[in-house]
């Protein structure tokens, strides 16, 4: 089968189109021909093994130990193993399997049947279903965490022209939630247009110097100061950081704790849950036209390092999508 594989850290250039044998079934997995996959931030984080922590992740300490990047997939099951009972051959599935091997950027994937994989509805295209699993649940996750965002809460999405950033902007619109949506000047347009009440470009202005306050702020970049992002939080507000430059998950981890004991505040890292009743709520969603996974291009398996390239230059707004 072809594939896309690495040996070694680094830009997109190390990437290459290999043939490589098709992966073992296994008693407790099904092989899954992959009809599309999409890129994640995380995708391009191993590539590169930066920030740091991504080497102490169990993803190879000098090289990677998988040679094949992507987590999020819908396809077809070719084959199942003989302990396998939710699937059968022929299923159109979708999932995120960044815990459970990940390897998506090839024709064909084996998974282990416990992964959070579900049958994809049949309303909801391969490239919109390929596009939800790690973004979208992060986002919910992202909106539910220490307690429900409600109608009226004023909610602040930080990095929201992001891949989980517009997801979030759709949920918390759903939700009822005001929102404040902040990227960069290139991605305004389309968080309006996802649903963003105000949108505020961070190349021209500091939302943390605003009088405004927010009950929940969502920070997809985590690039900012746990403290600065405190300014404007209410003060039962909850605060939680999903991705970022390593000192600031650290602060935000260790500061948030702190701070977390001495008030109403909740500040930390959000660590998700990938499984498949949220992704399942999520399929269904978007499946009746409520939520949209925001595809900003498709690529063939060639494209992957192109695509990685423009994630990777942060140029990309939403989500990148192989098609096979
Ligand atoms: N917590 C968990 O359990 C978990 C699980 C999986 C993944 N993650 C992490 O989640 C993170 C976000 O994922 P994603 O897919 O949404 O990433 P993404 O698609 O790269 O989106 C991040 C967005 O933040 C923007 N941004 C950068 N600096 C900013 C700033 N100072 N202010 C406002 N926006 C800024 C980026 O725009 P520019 O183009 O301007 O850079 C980009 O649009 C990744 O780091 C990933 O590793 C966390």
């Amino acid at each position: 089968m072809r594939a896309v594989v690495y040996d070694r850290y680094g830009p997109p250039d190390v990437l290459e189109v290999r043939e490589v044998d098709k992966p073992n079934l296994g008693d407790d997995r099904l092989l899954i021909r992959v009809n599309a996959a999409s890129l994640n931030r995380s995708d391009w984080e191993v590539l590169t093994a930066r920030p740091v922590y991504v080497r102490l992740s169990g993803t190879g300490f000098l090289r990677p130990k998988k040679p094949i990047l992507g987590s999020d997939i819908a396809g077809t099951v070719e084959a199942v193993g003989d302990e396998v009972t939710r699937f059968q051959p022929g299923d159109d599935v979708m999932g995120d399997i960044m815990w459970h091997g990940a390897q998506a950027f090839a024709e064909y994937v084996s998974v282990a049947e416990q992964a959070p994989l579900i049958v994809k509805p049949p309303g909801l295209s391969v490239e919109q279903a390929a596009a939800m699993p790690q973004a979208a649940v992060l986002a919910l996750q992202g909106l539910r965490h220490i307690r429900p965002t409600e109608p009226g809460d004023r909610v602040l999405i930080i990095g929201a022209g992001g891949g989980g950033g517009t997801f979030a902007i759709q949920l918390a619109r759903a939700a009822g939630a005001v929102v404040t949506a902040v990227d960069n000047g290139g991605k305004l347009a389309k968080m309006r247009e996802l649903g963003a009440d105000e949108v505020i470009d961070y190349t021209r202005e500091d939302f943390a110097r605003s009088s405004e306050e927010y009950d929940r702020i969502l920070d997809f970049a985590g690039r900012r100061s746990i403290f600065s992002n405190r300014r404007v939080l209410r003060s039962d507000g909850v605060y939680a950081m999903v991705g970022g430059t390593m000192p600031r998950l650290l602060q935000a981890f260790l500061a948030g704790w702190v701070i977390s004991k001495l008030g109403d505040q909740w500040m930390g890292v959000l660590l998700a849950n990938p499984n498949r009743e949220d992704l399942s709520y999520l399929a269904n969603l978007a499946e009746s036209g409520a939520l949209t996974s925001a595809i900003e291009q498709t690529y063939p398996l060639e494209g992957v390092p192109e695509a990685l390239q423009r994630l990777g230059q942060d140029r990309a707004v939403g989500k990148l999508v192989i098609t096979m």
